[in-house]
């Protein structure tokens, strides 16, 4: 529930105005929450200038007030830093603390969620990588003889990956301790899962922004993503709850190698109307 402490509060109607669904009224100049339509999102408590509301549902302590120094990115900077992320795929054979991961699992939690939803839930595999991957090269290569057995136009586009697939598995089984291609040996790996994928998608792009923040590199396992779709077993090896989707797979750690400038990209297909 929102709470409205009538001491403070002004009447300066900020928070009504800013009420996407309605729930704040003006009652005797003061602020009256009705907590019937409010979906949490929390934009009267962003916007009080006299920091009057609060809830009881969520921890008041994580409210950090805005600090123009400490919030702001230059947009240049940004920007070099969006151009020089890579895909990792040569990862040092290096824990990653437990700190770091949560804090990239914290960059996951307070990203925007459809009506906030908040249904992003996140699995973190260290222990359990091998057999996470035995499981995923079994159904990858399971799902590439499936296609190569009945190439239809409908699945050709996959022959290649296909092919890639059931190689990929061969080369495991003859020894899984030559050359890891699903997750590059890396220490940690994110499976973000959410009831509506678009969420779980954002989220990860946000947290694969702090992992380079904190000197470590990801790469995302579209893989391991193909793969879970509808695999009970691999649902029931990571403890995906019903109703959830898999949105990405994070593959984690500290890169073993560096990178010396950024690289080019097709030109933006806009439309200016
Ligand atoms: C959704 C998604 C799935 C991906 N899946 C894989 C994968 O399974 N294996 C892999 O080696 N790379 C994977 N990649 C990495 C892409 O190949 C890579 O992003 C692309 O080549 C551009 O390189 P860059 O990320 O270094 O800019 C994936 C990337 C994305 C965005």
């Amino acid at each position: 529930m929102m709470i409205v402490n009538d001491e403070k509060c002004i009447g300066c109607g900020l928070c009504v105005k800013d009420c996407f669904p309605k729930d704040i009224e003006l009652v005797d100049n003061k602020a009256k929450i009705n907590n019937v339509t409010c979906f949490k999102c929390g934009h009267c408590i962003a916007v009080c200038p006299t920091d009057a509301i609060t809830t009881d549902e969520y921890d008041m302590a994580e409210v950090i007030d805005y600090d123009k120094d400490t919030f702001q990115i230059d947009s240049d900077n940004l920007m070099n830093f969006i151009k020089f992320r890579r895909s990792i795929r040569q990862f040092k054979d290096k824990d990653v603390e437990e700190e770091k991961l949560s804090k990239i699992i914290e960059a996951g939690r307070f990203t925007e969620t459809a009506g906030n939803m908040q249904d992003v839930s996140y699995i973190v595999v260290r222990e359990g990588l091998q057999e996470l991957r035995r499981l995923t090269l079994e159904t990858l290569n399971d799902i590439g003889n499936k296609i190569l057995s009945n190439i239809t136009p409908d699945n050709i586009m996959y022959v290649k990956y296909a092919k890639l697939w059931v190689r990929m598995y061969d080369k495991y089984k003859e020894n899984p301790d030559k050359e890891d291609e699903l997750f590059f040996n890396a220490p940690a790996v994110i499976v973000v899962t959410a009831n509506f994928q678009v969420n779980g998608v954002l989220a990860s792009s946000n947290m694969e922004l702090m992992t380079n923040a904190l000197d470590l590199g990801a790469l995302f396992s579209g893989f391991f993503v193909r793969a879970a779709e509808g695999n009970k077993e691999i649902r029931e090896f990571l403890g995906i709850k019903e109703g959830k989707q898999v949105a990405t797979c994070m593959v984690i750690g500290y890169p073993d190698i560096s990178y010396k400038r950024t690289v080019p990209r097709k030109a933006a297909e806009v439309v200016w109307k």
